[in-house]
């Protein structure tokens, strides 16, 4: 009933009324919570390991309802574009997506292991050749790997693949899908279309392939200008072809201080940097006499003089440095680029998608390959099509192919990956040959796909959503783990159930495995 006049409050959602009590029955008894719901310092350990309590804040209630409202919107829009929903097994072989497998004995085949699925990938491009044009699935995909906030071992995608349509038509159709969403979910308006940028020149001027557009900062490259200077640090990068020599001007970061420097100075180095030379402009008009920093005794006139031109720096700027290898310099820069945006305020509110396109084939890692000698990776996965269609053309220039892949990026996440693929048998050894997947190896992991490569597959194509970083980002939540119900912690633990558990001796020995060690404790 209306709480009597003097006592309601509008402040609060039950202000205006009361309960008034007749009968009272009680369904269950409660324990306390182990912590109020409205209590915002309790670790997230805790959290996790009441979930169900935690659940229970309007907070993650509302976020929860979201993502169903999300994926609703998703499967609307692609069931009325005539897109078919199919499930894919979840006990299969390895889908190389460039994760570890999560891997299941099996007590049929003893010796014999199922890997989880990375992702529905070559089972989705089998049913292009099955005949289903247009198919989506939304898919738990299986990932061993480093977590991260936007990372978790077991995750969501919208997944999507089309027979007969290019890049072009999957771009424009699923952008579409996504712009419906912002729309009827946030009443947001998408720019129509999405603007396009190849990998190259996001890597050029925001050193990442998924640029936040957000943060109006850029890398300015200066490799000509210091070809010829002393100064070791940037010749020597300057004068080799795999080296860059790149700036980051912040404007009016004169006011940074050396402490401040200095912590930047160390937050590069985790990117393999292995320093952060810096030029504060006092006064552009004084020339070099305008100028602070440790290394301007290194720099010819006509060297300062480019520099400050081409960067159009300002009184009251201030200018980093980067040089090293291209890889390091991009990588370090662009993580500066966002760590010096957020500290200063720099980034503008609002959305700001972009496609990545023309990505390279392959890239070049040192590390690993036969006898260290390094090798090539595919950079999306090894059935995305090149843009040449020969093998011979492939084969003759791994390092300039370039691929039919696309990235779509929200805010500086990659929301989505894909590709048109290769539909073809011969074109798609030649890849396996390039990445160094041996005859016999690409036989045994995909000799099922290259054999239904030759009974008429159709040109297809497709990509997939990680929804649960597009719920993440819907709901401006920091971290993926508040966008599902029941998350792992970073180190992939269920603080709940407290899986992964161990398993008894009888059921080891059902599936034919001795532990060689004692299990750690978990
Ligand atoms: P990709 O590996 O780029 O492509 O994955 C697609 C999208 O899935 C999301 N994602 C993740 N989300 C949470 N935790 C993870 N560990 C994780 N890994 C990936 C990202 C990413 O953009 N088969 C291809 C798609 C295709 O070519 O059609 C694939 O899986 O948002
Ligand atoms: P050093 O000559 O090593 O004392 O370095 C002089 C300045 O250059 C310092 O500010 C370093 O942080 C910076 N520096 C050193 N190596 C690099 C590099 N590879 N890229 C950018 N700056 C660097």
């Amino acid at each position: 009933r209306l709480r009597p006049e003097g006592t309601r409050n509008s402040k609060i959602p039950t202000g205006m009324v009361e309960v008034l009590g007749i009968e009272l029955e009680i369904l269950n008894r409660a324990e306390p919570p182990p912590f109020q719901l409205d209590d915002d310092s309790v670790s997230e350990e805790t959290r996790l390991r009441y979930r169900y309590i935690d659940l229970r804040r309007p907070h993650m209630q509302q976020q929860l309802m979201l993502r169903s409202r999300i994926v609703r919107s998703l499967r609307n829009a692609l069931d009325s574009q005539g897109f078919v929903e199919i499930e894919t097994p979840i006990l299969t072989r390895a889908t190389p997506e460039g994760a570890r497998d999560y891997l299941v004995p099996s007590r049929t085949h003893a010796g014999h292991f199922f890997a989880l699925p990375q992702s529905p990938q070559l089972f989705k491009q089998l049913l292009m050749m099955a005949g289903m044009e247009r198919y989506y699935q939304v898919a738990r995909c299986f990932r061993d790997e480093d977590l991260r906030a936007d990372r978790q071992p077991e995750f969501t995608q919208l997944d999507i693949e089309t027979a007969f349509l290019d890049e072009q038509q999957i771009m424009g159709l699923v952008e579409t899908m996504i712009r419906q969403l912002f729309d009827e979910t946030l009443g947001v308006k998408l720019p129509d279309p999405f603007p396009r940028m190849t990998h190259a020149e996001a890597i050029s001027r925001y050193g990442s392939d998924k640029p936040d557009l957000r943060i109006s900062l850029e890398l300015v490259d200066v490799a000509d200008l210091v070809k010829g200077c002393d100064f070791k640090v940037f010749a020597g990068p300057a004068n080799d072809p795999q080296g860059r020599v790149a700036v980051l001007r912040v404007p009016q970061g004169g006011d940074i201080s050396r402490s401040v420097i200095d912590e930047y100075t160390d937050f590069v180095k985790q990117f393999g940097a292995k320093g952060l030379a810096y030029i504060k402009v006092t006064s552009v008009s004084q020339g070099r006499e305008g100028l602070q920093s440790p290394i301007l005794k290194f720099l010819s006139d006509e060297a300062i003089q480019g520099i400050i031109e081409r960067c159009q720096a300002a009184d009251g700027d201030l200018l980093f440095f980067g040089a090293d290898r291209a890889s390091i310099v991009s990588e370090s820069l662009g993580a500066l680029r966002l760590r010096v945006g957020r500290d200063r305020g720099l980034v503008e509110a609002g959305w700001q998608p972009l496609w990545v396109v023309d990505f390279p084939m392959f890239e070049w890692d040192e590390k690993s390959g036969i006898d260290g000698k390094g090798r090539w990776q595919a950079l999306h996965h090894p059935f995305t099509a090149p843009r040449v269609d020969s093998a011979e053309a492939l084969q003759a220039n791994p390092g300039t192919a370039v691929s039919r892949a696309y990235d779509m990026v929200l805010n500086g996440t990659e929301l989505g990956g894909g590709s048109v693929r290769i539909h073809n048998s011969e074109l798609q050894q030649a890849v396996f040959d390039i990445l160094g997947i041996t005859r016999e190896e690409a036989q045994e992991k995909f000799g099922f796909l290259l054999e239904a490569l030759q009974y008429g597959a159709p040109p297809h194509g497709g990509l997939a959503f990680g929804i649960d970083r597009l719920v993440m980002l819907m709901t401006g939540a920091t971290s993926i783990r508040e966008v599902i119900a029941f998350p792992k912690t970073q180190s992939a633990h269920c603080p709940m159930t407290d899986a992964p558990g161990l398993v008894g001796p009888a059921q080891l020995r059902e599936l034919g495995i001795r532990l060689k060690q004692e299990p750690g404790k978990g």
